[in-house]
Parts: C-alpha cells; sequence; structure tokens
C-alpha cells in the first residue's frame, strides 16, 4: 500500500474538476469588462431608448420594463437582440454586440438596474 492517493483517485479528482470548470464557464457568461458595460448602459439609454422609450416604457418598440421582460426568456430576448426582427422596425445589432454584451443587457434589463 502506498501512502499517495492511487492513479484511479486522482484521476477521479482530475475529472471533477474539469467537470466542475466546464459547469461554472457554461452557466456564467463572459461578463463584459467595466469599461464596456458603461458603453452598453449608454447604448441601451441612448440608441435603445430612441425607439424603446427613455425610461424604456415603450415607444416605436415595445416597453423593456422590469415588468415586460421578466418572464420572456434570455434566449428569447438575447435572440432577438443579436438577430433584430427582420420584417418589423427592431434592427440586428450583431456585429455592435457580441452574445456576452446581449445577454449582459438581458441581465440589466431583467435587475432593472437601468430603470429608476
Ligand atoms: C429603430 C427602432 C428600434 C431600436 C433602435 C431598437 N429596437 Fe428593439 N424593438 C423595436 C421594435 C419595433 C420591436 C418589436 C418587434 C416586433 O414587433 O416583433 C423591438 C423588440 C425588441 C425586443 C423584444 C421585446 C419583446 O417583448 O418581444 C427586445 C428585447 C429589444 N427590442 C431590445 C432592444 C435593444 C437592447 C436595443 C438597443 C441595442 C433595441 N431594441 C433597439 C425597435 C427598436
Amino acid at each position: 500500500m502506498t501512502a499517495y492517493p492511487s492513479r484511479q483517485v486522482r484521476r477521479v479528482a482530475a475529472l471533477l474538476c474539469v467537470a466542475l470548470h466546464a459547469a461554472i464557464s457554461g452557466a456564467w457568461a463572459e461578463q463584459p469588462e467595466p469599461a464596456r458595460q458603461q458603453e452598453l448602459l449608454q447604448l441601451l439609454r441612448q440608441d435603445c431608448g430612441s425607439c424603446h422609450g427613455m425610461q424604456l416604457t415603450g415607444g416605436l418598440g415595445p416597453a423593456l420594463t422590469v415588468a415586460a421582460v421578466q418572464h420572456k426568456s434570455d434566449r428569447y430576448l438575447t435572440t432577438t437582440i443579436l438577430d433584430g426582427r427582420p420584417q418589423q422596425a427592431m434592427p440586428a445589432w450583431r456585429g455592435i454586440l457580441n452574445q456576452d454584451d446581449a445577454a449582459w443587457l438581458v441581465t440589466q434589463l431583467k435587475t432593472g438596474l437601468i430603470d429608476d
């Protein structure tokens, strides 16, 4: 018998680390850098606000308040932001926004950080 963990125990431990890392990185999308977050909030207030209302309570586009978006899925909302609605007035923001940017904006909309 050896005092060190057996090869099998070490292998299981290594696999657990890999699985844990995959679970964590999959669950939380990369957060944009703080400077980028400021840019995104500015874009939300100005560009998105020009159609969705300065307080995001609706205008040409529907309201994006917490009450309006909280029951809509993250995937539905991020896809709408990235790809737009070709038949409607909602432009596609892919190219200006990447997946992480869009996901971060959706989190802001759902948690109401931007509508006071
Ligand atoms: C030129 C006007 C315009 C601009 C600018 C605009 N939107 Fe929209 N948006 C719309 C319209 C119109 C709709 C509704 C489309 C429809 O009827 O299917 C919409 C729909 C949406 C939806 C889906 C809402 C729902 O309840 O289904 C989201 C989310 C959204 N916009 C986010 C954004 C974000 C974020 C920005 C800024 C990055 C933005 N929009 C900029 C016009 C705009």
